[in-house]
């Protein structure tokens, strides 16, 4: 008897349990009616009378033990549960999730291409990371031409060149590679250049590419096109102006200023007091140009532009200074909470 006691309270105290579950397995297993210890209890009355003192206190202690130990594993669970519930209200209202902004840039990209849209433009977009042909020698960019210093890039790799490329205008020559005219489409996305980092330049910047071939393309579609954007873009006061300028891929090459609504054409830093903020480049697609893409140039013409959209934008909303784009102040952001 005093063995099986021994081995009882044994196999007790070297108990290890999981779960609620399992505690209330061990309950049954020792303490209910037809439990171990019980059963011990009601083999009690064949022990000789004169060990039934020891015997009978050892059992008691055994007992108790056992309790002990099921009420210290109840208490240890049930703390548990209760941790991973405290505190917890299933009545209580959420948090409000504060509704963001657009950024000012992506309101802009938007806007310029939901009113080339209604014109029948198409969107598509090109990689940020080019190879030379699509970049600058399809482009009709001579490997020594002075024009690639204007448009100094961070270079990937060196021969063949890789690099971040300088304008949307690669997408131009992607889109001509792989498509037949007609094609009226722009080329929103994110440029790069080597350049100081100023209120009104940076090293990375946004463009939307425009282009459109067809048959019978002259400057005045070009120019049509540009004044009706202006006048959407800036309101129907809007005046734009069209200067001669050079690029390798257009001839002839234009770039088009419009009124500075900053100051209204009195003088600022960002019209550099002129009353003209120049927002694009532009001109007829350089013959050449169409026949490295494959598009017979004695049929087709065309004309393609490039705009920045950090300058639209400044001149929309009224900004002076480009660094507040990409700092990611949400005092700034939140001014174009409903904007569109
Ligand atoms: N890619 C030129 C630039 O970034 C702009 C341009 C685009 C000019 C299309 C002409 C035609 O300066």
């Amino acid at each position: 008897m005093k063995e099986r006691i021994d081995r009882l309270a044994e196999e007790i105290a070297a108990i290890k349990v999981v779960s609620l579950e399992e505690v209330e397995h061990l309950r049954l297993k020792y303490l209910s009616k037809k439990g171990l210890v019980s059963v011990l209890f009601d083999d009690f009355k064949n022990v000789p009378a004169d060990k039934k003192r020891e015997i009978g206190q050892l059992l008691n202690e055994l007992k108790n033990k056992a309790q002990q130990k099921i009420e210290d594993l109840k208490s240890q669970f049930g703390q548990q549960e209760d941790a991973a519930t405290a505190g917890l209200d299933l009545t209580r209202p959420s948090d409000n999730i504060e509704p963001g902004s657009r950024h000012p840039l992506s309101i802009v990209q938007n806007r310029i291409t939901e009113i080339f849209s209604r014109i029948g433009y198409t969107v598509a977009e090109g990689p940020e990371i080019e190879d030379d042909w699509h970049n600058f020698s399809a482009l009709n960019f001579t490997p020594d031409h002075p024009a690639r210093d204007m448009q100094d890039t961070f270079f990937i790799a060196r021969d063949p060149d890789i690099l971040l490329r300088t304008h949307t205008s690669s997408t131009q020559i992607r889109i001509m590679e792989s498509k037949k005219p007609p094609i009226r489409m722009i080329f929103p996305g994110r440029v790069f250049r080597n350049e100081a980092i100023s209120a009104r330049a940076h090293c990375i910047f946004h463009q939307v590419e425009g282009l459109y071939i067809d048959k019978n393309v002259s400057f005045v579609d070009l120019k049509q096109t540009l004044m009706y954007f202006a006048k959407e873009m800036f309101g129907e006061k809007t005046q734009i102006r069209l200067r001669p300028s050079f690029f390798p891929f257009t001839e002839p090459s234009g770039e088009m200023d419009v009124s500075c609504n900053i100051c209204g054409g009195v003088g600022c830093n960002i019209c550099k007091h002129t009353g003209w903020v120049e927002i694009l480049g532009c001109g007829m697609v350089d013959p050449k140009v169409l026949d490295n893409c494959g598009i017979d140039s004695k049929i087709y013409s065309g004309f393609a532009f490039g705009m920045g959209i950090e300058r639209t934008t400044m001149l929309k909303y009224q900004i002076r200074d480009l660094r507040l784009f990409y700092e990611n102040d949400v005092r700034f952001l939140k001014q174009f909470t409903g904007a569109y």
